[in-house]
């Protein structure tokens, strides 16, 4: 249909065949939020699997029981994909469906293996790369209640070596581009800070009944940290001589602006919020090999120490950066002493700046905005920092008013502008010299979105959640960005 496809790149010529030929993009997907099948074939229980069945944590009081049915459709799925002109796709393998019970000595349920080989299968056959990330979130609820899950990072570490070795053994023959971690901050903070995410520990009892939120948001950040590193390090020796893939973690992490440029101690804020939020995780692996120094001067003892051991584990031990964003705030000093809560770096962080201008448009999640300046500024900062090759691993945004899959809802052009000005951004900083090697839009279908439930619509094809088959229709952004890619990849 021409209304697909017909779209004028001709504003951004200067772009074309700015991306290297090589250039990966698709889309992104978590296990839990598109699977469903969330007790069949042997699957165990992850904590959001127990997060969602406990009353009042889920806005829309949904579980992801069935989410998008992906489990039983991946073949629709893929074909769709296909269709959508996609050369990747990046996924993730729940834990609890490959070790249901999680440990070391547990059982192995082939199953879950014979999913997710059909799954890759299916995607080679198409000539779709799979992007494989280990862990979105879904930890194994044996795991917590055995231990405490991340909080204790000596009993947890054996437990994820070996979910991540048999991952290797069984998919690394096709499998040539790894994620251990997806967003370890988001994890850590939502689910230990906030308490807002499983498994739903934090300060805050009117929330949560345990749980504290001035400690063990940094203890499950550090435990993902080094066995981060102790999983990349067995696929080093172990599995990439004869295997030959990249491995990496995939960090969160949206832009910081000064609320008021001229003002010394609202720069300095904004940069403080960086480091809070990305340099936390990123110096000890790609930078300085530690904590920043604003973080350990705040926190003092609450942030974990690394060992000699660990340091020189962690440092290096990413082959890539693999950047997930969506949104730009305004960052402003706060002049009392910080929280003991505060995991931010003191700051607030504001919609308007000084002189009254905004973020961005609203889209139908609150923190997001559409804010591709602050994209921009986000890319060069991390390749300013750290200087090595950025895989966009999500990026997307939801829209006002998709409730069904009408003509005007689904000639999406909200989302279209979103990927539009970010793509700009993207071919533009590669223009400026920075190392870009994939994007992956966020996200393939409307699906699961953890705690909001069904209401957050991130898809480019509408799913109807109420019929039996997830009917999926497309949106006219993924034809955007089929077309859009067109034009900026190289050919020759
Ligand atoms: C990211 C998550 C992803 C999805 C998007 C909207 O933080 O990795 O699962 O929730 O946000």
């Amino acid at each position: 249909m021409t209304w697909k496809h017909n779209f004028d790149t001709s504003p951004d010529v200067e772009l074309q065949g700015a991306l290297r030929k090589d250039f990966h993009w698709g889309y992104a997907t978590a296990a839990a939020q598109i699977e469903g099948a969330w007790n069949h074939d042997g699957k165990g229980p992850s904590i959001w699997d127990k997060f969602c069945h406990t009353p009042g944590k889920v806005k829309d009081d949904s579980t992801n029981e069935d989410a998008t049915r992906a489990y039983d459709l991946y073949k629709e799925d893929v074909a769709l994909m296909k269709s959508y002109g996609v050369t990747a796709y990046r996924f993730s393998l729940a834990w609890s469906r490959i070790v249901p019970l999680g440990g070391a000595e547990d059982p192995v349920n082939e199953p879950g293996i014979d999913y997710y080989n059909r799954l890759i299968n299916e995607l080679l056959a198409n000539s779709i790369t799979p992007f494989v990330t280990l862990f979105h979130w879904d930890t194994p609820q044996t795991l917590e209640d055995r231990y405490g899950g991340m909080l204790n990072q000596e009993r947890y570490a054996p437990d994820f070596l070996r979910y991540a070795r048999v991952c290797f053994d069984r998919f690394g023959d096709r499998v040539k581009h790894w994620i251990t971690y997806n967003e370890p901050g988001v994890y850590t903070l939502a689910g230990y800070a906030g308490g807002m995410h499983a498994p739903g520990r934090s300060s805050f009892r009117d929330r949560n009944e345990e749980g504290d939120s001035s400690t063990e948001p940094f203890i499950v950040a550090h435990t993902e940290l080094v066995t981060h590193a102790q999983a990349v390090k067995l696929y080093r020796e172990e599995f990439k001589p004869s295997q030959k893939g990249v491995i990496g973690i995939t960090l969160h992490g949206n832009y910081s602006d000064p609320w008021d440029v001229n003002d010394p101690a609202d720069v300095a804020a904004a940069e403080r919020a960086r480091q809070f939020e990305i340099a936390w995780f990123a110096d000890p692996i790609y930078g300085t090999g530690d904590y920043p120094a604003c973080m350990r001067d705040q926190l003092g003892d609450r942030l974990p120490r690394f060992t000699a051991e660990e340091k020189s584990l962690v440092h290096g031990s990413s082959d890539f950066y693999g950047m997930n964003t969506y949104t730009t705030f305004f960052v402003k000093h706060r002049t009392e002493e910080p929280d003991i809560n505060d995991h931010k770096g003191n700051v607030e962080k504001l919609d308007t700046n000084s002189e009254g201008k905004s973020r961005g448009p609203e889209s139908d999640t609150y923190w997001l905005r559409t804010a591709p300046e602050g994209f921009g500024k986000l890319l060069r900062w991390v390749w300013n920092r750290y200087h090595v090759p950025i895989y966009m691993t999500e990026n997307g945004t939801t829209a006002k008013g998709e409730v069904a899959p009408t003509d005007d809802v689904l000639n999406d052009t909200f989302r279209i502008e979103f990927f539009q000005g970010y793509l700009r951004e993207l071919a533009r900083a590669v223009q400026d010299g920075v190392d870009i090697r994939s994007y992956f839009g966020w996200t393939f279908t409307d699906n699961w979105e953890w705690a909001a439930g069904y209401t957050d619509r991130f898809g480019v094809t509408f799913v109807d959640f109420e019929s039996e088959e997830k009917t999926r229709y497309p949106k006219r952004s993924a034809y955007f960005l089929q077309d859009y890619f067109q034009h900026l990849i190289a050919r020759e």
